[in-house]
């Protein structure tokens, strides 16, 4: 998954106990908000899209005036907005894949996150069963072996694949009950997940005012050494 940059964002988690001076400072910060408006309900996000100078000053702007603030990393990209996942892959995402499953040839999309990327159990049966009925035009081969096929009583028995609310049935107008292997192979595929921040790709990382305290405290007594 590819990543085209990265940008800030400024979060406010606790107003703290000055409850005067943080409304005080929001409306240079927030478009949204304007001074006397209603205090917005906490946590809430101040501004995103902001450069990192600009996200650490609203962040010590707004610490100083006792708010619990946080700067909050976010990857950006066309994947990323897509919801294919929180920040980019790289090599040491797949270090100790055995065998390694990305290739340099492929017909279908990497499923290394795919426990994030669609979570719903349902879809995933219908996909494995019928691909083209939830995705039009998909290329991927049925797997229907792993379902099986009977008659249709009355409206369909309980445990029987359903797509938005139709029961789904074979060529032969059976309905299909995922049989364990479908069930197994959709946990194994809800199992899969890439999104822990790593230090070569961080994903969703949190700052607190008190973390950054500490490395500007330490950059300061490193440039004065
Ligand atoms: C048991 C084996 C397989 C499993 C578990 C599997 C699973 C999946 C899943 C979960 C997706 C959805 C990905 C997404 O939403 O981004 C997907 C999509 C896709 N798969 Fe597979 N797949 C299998 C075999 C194959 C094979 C053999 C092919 C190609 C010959 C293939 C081609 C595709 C394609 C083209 C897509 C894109 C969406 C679509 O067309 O349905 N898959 N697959």
């Amino acid at each position: 998954m590819r990543q085209e940059g990265y940008n800030f964002s400024v979060e406010v988690v606790d107003f703290g106990t000055n409850a005067l001076q943080v409304p005080r400072l929001l409306p240079s910060m927030m478009s949204q908000y304007s001074a006397g408006q209603e205090l917005p309900a906490t946590p809430f996000e101040v501004n995103s899209g902001l450069t990192l100078r600009v996200a650490e000053r609203f962040v010590r702007r707004l610490s100083d005036a006792g708010a619990d603030a946080m700067l909050v990393f976010n990857p950006v990209g066309a994947d990323i907005a897509r919801g294919w996942g929180v920040r980019r892959t790289v090599g040491r995402d797949y270090l100790l894949d055995q065998p390694v499953m990305l290739g340099s040839q492929r017909i279908g999309p990497d499923l290394s996150n795919i426990g994030n990327r669609r979570s719903d159990v349902n879809w995933h049966l219908v996909h494995l069963f019928q691909p083209r009925k939830v995705v039009e035009d998909s290329v991927m081969p049925s797997y229907a072996y792993l379902f099986e096929k009977r008659e249709v009583r009355g409206e369909g028995d309980p445990g029987a694949l359903r797509y938005e609310g139709q029961l789904v049935t074979d060529n032969q107008g059976r309905q299909v009950m995922p049989r364990a292997a479908a069930k197994d192979l959709v946990a194994y595929l809800m199992s899969l997940r890439l999104d822990e921040p790593i230090f070569e790709a961080p994903g969703l990382v949190l700052e607190s005012a008190e973390a950054m305290e500490v490395q500007n405290s330490e950059r300061k007594v490193a440039e004065s050494q």
